[in-house]
């Protein structure tokens, strides 16, 4: 099995170009159900979570997808059949995205119940209930949420918390409800903005995405659309922080810095020094780290995947801070591993006490989840000596080619077997 090998101790320099964001494609992929026509998507990046969410779509029954240039072009001609696998669906959660759609085109569909992930329960309640809001009628059997409504009306939906891919699964079915849907408390990521207008440009009737109240008028049928991606923020932050962390001077472009609001607050009331364009920040290299404390938040606070990341910098921060995880139940998976680095990290219920600042050793460690595995790297940059990371597919997952781009700007990591 692939590891990533990094050894740590240099200095980085020169440029990091962010890839199109992962949650901004998958979502804009499943939305090519909800029309015959072709629908283009540039930028996107050249992730696996990709590369399944095709075979996802050829399931459901996706002309042979184009991939050129960063370009995907989907057509969906005929809904073949509404069924999404369990063997897909459970490598890559972001499978449900595929259950709005698939109502809204055909009335119909069947699939995997996503099961839990290292981080978290993850259950899809409340894209079930605002779903059965709109009319539809929904069963969970055999591992399967089997749901039917072939004459799907809006109505107004009130979420009891806030959900990214429940937000985007009901903007999705509602674009062909009956009338007008009104989403309330739903999630204001950029990649929620990013769907809808896609979804506008492919013919729906969509205000209010980003803020906390989505109306949707449905409309008789969609067209295809060009659509570009949306920067990745959070493969923005991650390589902010490899800058940060290595004490270097990096610039990181095709970003979008308004996304990043709540990361660059953070990350200047640590120590951090940086530039900020209209579509790049320089990190300059500054005064020592500062511990502070963390809490996630969903958008437009800091956002949970971002929070491993944050933990490898506060190991190098003088101080104390305490890192708080709001909302996911299980996501400091990355805490015992970067122990096994030397980190004094503590775990009290939903928080992490990070010691610092920490020097740290390399060692064998293992990735349990995407983010946990981009933390791992950050480490192993200013550790002494060699780190391995075992199960290096995570990584692959939702970064683009990531050890070429930090060999590039100097960084010792490479992929081992
Ligand atoms: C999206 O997941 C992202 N994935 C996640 O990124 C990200 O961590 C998360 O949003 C939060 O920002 C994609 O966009 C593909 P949620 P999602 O529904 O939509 C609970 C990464 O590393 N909940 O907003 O699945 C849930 O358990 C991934 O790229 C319910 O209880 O997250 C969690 O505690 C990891 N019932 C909270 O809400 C539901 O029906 C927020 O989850 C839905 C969610």
């Amino acid at each position: 099995m692939e590891k990533i090998r990094v050894r740590g101790g240099r200095r980085l320099e020169g440029v990091l170009s962010v890839s199109g964001a992962k949650n901004a494609v998958l979502p804009a992929m499943a939305a090519a159900l909800l029309t015959p026509e072709p629908v283009v998507l540039e930028n996107s990046p050249a992730v696996r979570d990709v590369a399944t969410m095709i075979r996802v779509l050829q399931r459901l029954g996706a002309a042979d997808p184009v991939r050129e240039d960063g370009r995907i072009i989907l057509r969906v001609p005929e809904i073949r059949s509404p069924e999404a696998p369990y063997e897909l669906v459970k490598t890559m959660r972001a499978s449900v995205l595929v259950l709005g759609p698939l109502l809204a085109r055909c009335g119909e569909a069947r699939v995997s119940l996503p099961g839990g992930c290292a981080i978290g329960a993850r259950p899809v309640n409340l894209h079930i209930a605002a779903l059965e809001k709109l009319g539809a009628r929904i069963q969970v059997e055999h591992g399967y949420i089997l749901a039917t409504g072939r004459d799907l009306r809006g109505a107004e939906i009130i979420f009891d918390s806030k959900t990214v891919t429940g937000t985007e699964n009901v903007m999705m079915a509602a674009t062909r409800a009956r009338g007008r849907t009104v989403l309330r408390n739903v999630a204001q990521e950029p990649e929620i903005e990013d769907l809808a207008a896609l979804l506008n440009a492919m013919g729906a009737r969509i205000t209010g995405a980003g803020s906390d109240t989505i109306v949707i008028e449905g409309v008789e049928g969609l067209r295809g659309a060009v659509h570009p991606v949306i920067p990745d923020r959070i493969e923005a932050g991650t390589f902010l922080m490899a800058a940060a962390i290595t004490r270097s001077s990096l610039r990181v472009e095709n970003c979008r810095p308004d996304h990043l609001v709540a990361v660059l607050d953070k990350l200047r009331d640590v120590g951090v020094r940086m530039e900020v364009g209209d579509s790049s920040v320089r990190v300059a290299p500054g005064s020592p780290l500062r511990a502070g404390n963390l809490i996630t938040l969903p958008h437009p606070g800091f956002p949970t995947d971002l929070q491993a990341q944050y933990m490898a910098l506060m190991t190098q921060a003088e101080g104390t801070s305490i890192i708080t995880e709001s909302i996911f139940e299980n996501r400091f998976m990355h805490a015992g591993e970067l122990r096994r680095m030397g980190a004094r990290i503590d775990i009290d219920g939903h928080s992490a006490i990070v010691q610092g600042a920490t020097p740290l050793t390399g060692a064998q460690v293992m990735a349990t989840d995407l983010r946990a595995s981009a933390c791992l790297i950050l480490a192993g940059l200013v550790a002494d000596g060699e780190t391995t990371i075992d199960r290096a597919y995570h990584i692959d997952r939702g970064y683009e080619r990531i050890e070429e781009k930090l060999r590039r700007v100097g960084a010792d990591v490479e992929r081992i077997r």
